[in-house]
């Protein structure tokens, strides 16, 4: 297959030349950018907004919230003030502390963002959640964290079990004060003050707990720090090539780690004006958003382009997208044809990006600076060592297949998951971070992705456990098992696909089929829903019960089994 290459025209970006960058680089250099390095405190939240309004910047916006026709705006200035208010309602009136894990469940609003920040100044550990969860992710994540504070919406309340949850004190509710059992966040805001003293942290002190799923198991806890804030300052300078009079924009919800290391993180680090969009996705309402507020640098997802694409490129024409000057992607593999797309409708090259919620920023990247090979995820950032290595953590030449792997030290790697030790040491082979996904690298160092090593799903950007999806299948009463796997979409990478072997007495009937789906949609997430469900009489296992998932993959890719000995086939 013959490669595109796109040639790197950007006269000036942050950062101008690559090899010199990672020759060079030094973590405590970087460092230096933070309060920290003369006072050996910082806080994410401070550095993220007060610095601004300290360095003068104060009247700078920081925040443009576009939903439909209602558009919002907040400067430095007002973010710091609205941060200090939720700060003082979330310690004054929920008890909140230093440590203490606080939920945030509702959509993007500008009160979940006061509130996100006033928690981090505090010096609690934020958990996002992303509003689509139902009550078994609700609760499963509450659980597991022991969250002491949740703030969350009336729509989504119900979803919270809160009789059930004994180390869970406070529910903050924004947005309506009927029941007085909860804290009215609106009215509490409003009388509160706009003064705060800042509790300011160390390197390892905690900041936010995001919960990713595996392929086994419950979804993990990985937890980061806030020493995770020097990478992010340095990758949205290099990689979001993020300058003081940007507008920057970020799709991903802050559910997600992109929507809160590169929605929230990277980009007030960095002293640019930040966008958020709420409402649902629409070809319209994407582009609109980007010539109604002249966004310069936009971040998204190959699902997101695979739809635009898929929109045609005459909706293009109808707006006016020449303030854009940078588009990145993560989340999957960027296909080269979309690549392709982005030259001819928007003249700019998507560059992609890949990492994960563990590492918490960027790892292997492109870069204004560099050269893009279509298809390829890029380069090491600098400072990053990454490479491809076998089972037993050797390296592997150029352009051999096996796990791709980083050195242990980047800043924003992810400290721990919560109690769960054991799940924590299994990513090592020795100094070796080992991702889980197989790539290979060329002879001119990029990385190729090639797949993920186990059985998580990438649906839409989105990564989803088959675990957590057959545990909620076999909850129903028609499910004797369930084996899931991610089968091949063109737009939305993967799709998630069910084979269920039914209890006696049930019949496979369509009914059935959406009755499950919905069941799943309802009980966990919509996005975690079976697209596809295959009846089967009975399942592919292990002789020690369980389900081969690669089986079933094989069935349904019409490829060979591989070995099977160690099925169970009486
Ligand atoms: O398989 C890789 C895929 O997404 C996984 C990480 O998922 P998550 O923790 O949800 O984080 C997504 C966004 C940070 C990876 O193991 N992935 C992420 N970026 C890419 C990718 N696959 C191919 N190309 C990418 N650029």
């Amino acid at each position: 297959m013959k490669v595109e290459l796109y040639e790197a025209t950007d006269q000036n970006p942050n950062l101008k030349d690559y090899d010199e960058a990672v020759k060079n680089h030094d973590w405590q250099e970087v460092e230096k950018h933070f309060s920290w390095y003369e006072t050996g405190k910082y806080n994410m939240a401070y550095e993220c907004i007060d610095k601004h309004v300290d360095d003068g910047r104060g009247d700078k916006v920081a925040l443009h919230y576009k939903n439909g026709d209602q558009k919002l705006s907040y400067t430095f200035e007002d973010m710091k003030k609205a941060s200090n208010k939720a700060a003082n309602v979330l310690k004054d009136e929920a008890g909140v502390e230093k440590g203490d894990r606080v939920f945030i469940f509702m959509a993007r609003s500008p009160e979940l963002y006061f509130s996100l920040l006033g928690a981090l100044k505090i010096g609690a550990i934020v958990g996002p959640l992303f509003e689509a969860f139902m009550e078994k992710a609700v609760r499963d994540r509450l659980e597991n964290s022991d969250a002491k504070v949740i703030i969350t919406t009336p729509e989504l309340l119900p979803r919270i079990p809160v009789d059930d949850l004994p180390n869970l004190e406070k529910v903050v509710v924004v947005g309506d004060g009927s029941d007085d059992k909860y804290i009215d966040f609106d009215k509490s805001f409003e009388q509160a003050s706009d003064e705060f003293e800042i509790e300011w942290l160390d390197k390892e002190d905690g900041l936010i707990l995001h919960y990713t799923s595996g392929s086994t198991g419950q979804p993990k806890g990985v937890l980061h720090v806030q020493h995770a804030m020097v990478q992010h300052y340095i990758s949205g300078k290099y990689v979001l090539d993020l300058k003081e009079d940007d507008i920057y924009w970020c799709t991903a919800d802050p559910g997600w780690v992109t929507g809160t290391s590169y929605g929230i993180f990277a980009p007030w680090l960095n002293g640019a004006t930040n966008v958020v969009v709420g409402g649902r996705f629409s070809p319209e309402s994407w582009y609109g958003a980007i010539q109604d507020l002249n966004i310069t640098i936009w971040y998204s997802a190959p699902t997101a382009f695979r739809m635009l694409m898929g929109a045609g490129d005459e909706i293009v024409n109808d707006y006016d997208l020449s303030s854009l000057r940078h588009v990145l992607s993560v989340g999957e593999p960027l296909n080269p044809e979309v690549v392709k797309w982005g030259m001819k409708v928007f003249n700019l090259r998507i560059h992609d990006t890949w990492w994960m919620t563990e590492t918490g920023a960027h790892m292997i990247v492109n870069m204004p600076a560099m050269d893009i090979k279509g298809g390829s995820m890029g380069k090491p950032l600098p400072g990053v060592e990454a490479a491809i290595i076998d089972d037993e953590g050797n390296e592997l030449p150029a352009n051999r297949m096996g796990n791709l792997a980083m050195k242990r030290g980047w800043p924003a790697m992810m400290r721990k998951i919560w109690k769960n030790d054991a799940k924590y040491d299994s990513y090592f082979i020795g100094d070796w971070y080992v991702s889980g996904d197989s790539a290979y690298k060329d002879e001119d160092g990029y990385y190729w992705f090639q797949g993920r090593v186990d059985d998580v799903i990438m649906t839409a950007g989105e990564r989803v456990g088959p675990f957590e999806i057959e545990s909620k299948l076999v909850e129903h009463p028609a499910v004797q098992e369930a084996g899931v796997i991610g089968k091949p979409d063109p737009v939305r990478g993967e799709i998630v696909k069910a084979f269920i072997a039914l209890r006696e007495g049930n019949e496979p009937t369509d009914e059935l089929k959406e009755e499950i789906r919905k069941y799943v949609k309802e009980g966990l997430a919509a996005h975690a829903a079976p697209r596809e469900i295959e009846f089967k009489d009975k399942l592919p296992k292990t002789r020690s019960g369980k389900i081969m998932r690669r089986v079933l993959k094989a069935w349904e890719l019409d490829l060979p089994t591989g070995d099977l000995s160690s099925m169970d086939d009486d």
